[in-house]
């Protein structure tokens, strides 16, 4: 499977994402995209001989022109697998079609709760008393989708949002790979929103059971 990773910043994912990929049969990680010229991710992936390419939102007036550019690069580059790794751009439904099923994304919050920004800040507002990361498939809303895992961490009395962050950070580190390899593996099923996840499948993400 020839993977696409979306980046816009540091890239911590992704370079999980990379690392998981290195020694896989069935996994390549073919290009990373990011639509921030300064994201730092993006020497990473240059230092590790992947292909990069700066797709900068800022030079498209329309949303739906930045999507196509990005779609076109994609397919240029025969990828069948996208994975959004701190992308932090709005996809428009079209581009959503197209890789319907077939891309992931991962979000800092236990969705549905906390969609969009400021997760960590949110969440120690609002009271609750665990948070956590959700790695879905993409659809049309903000941070919406058939959710493939997810993993939980405590918020403790002295946590803010630089400590929560930290925390939630290194189980993302932890899922994202994990689920990305139930699709490389072909683990899971899906069928329109439904999910069928294999008996490998349940083994792989009891890594994550509370
Ligand atoms: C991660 O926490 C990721 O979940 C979040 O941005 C951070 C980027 O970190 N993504 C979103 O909020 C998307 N809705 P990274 O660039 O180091 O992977």
């Amino acid at each position: 499977m020839k993977i696409g990773i979306l980046i816009s910043g540091s890239g911590s994912n992704m370079i999980k994402l990379i690392e998981s990929c290195q020694n896989s049969k069935n996994a390549f990680i073919e290009i990373v995209i990011s639509n921030n010229p300064d994201a730092k991710g993006i020497e990473y992936a240059k230092l590790k001989n992947i292909k990069t390419k700066v797709i900068d939102h800022k030079e498209f007036s329309e949303r739906e022109d930045f999507d196509n550019k990005v779609h076109e690069v994609l397919l240029e580059n025969n990828v069948d697998f996208l994975c959004n790794a701190g992308f932090m751009r709005i996809h428009g439904e079209k581009f959503v079609e197209k890789w319907f099923n077939k891309h992931l994304n991962i979000h800092p919050s236990l969705l549905p709760s906390f969609k969009g920004l400021n997760t960590h800040e949110r969440a120690i507002k609002s009271g609750v008393k665990f948070a956590g990361c959700t790695v879905h498939l993409v659809r049309s809303g903000v941070d919406e989708g058939p959710i493939i895992g997810q993993a939980i961490t405590s918020i403790d009395i002295n946590d803010d949002k630089i400590s929560l962050a930290k925390k939630v950070l290194k189980l993302e580190h932890k899922l994202y790979p994990k689920c990305l390899k139930l699709f490389t593996d072909k683990l899971v099923k899906v069928k329109n929103n439904k999910i069928t996840f294999s008996d490998k499948a349940i083994e792989v993400l009891n890594d994550f059971k509370v």
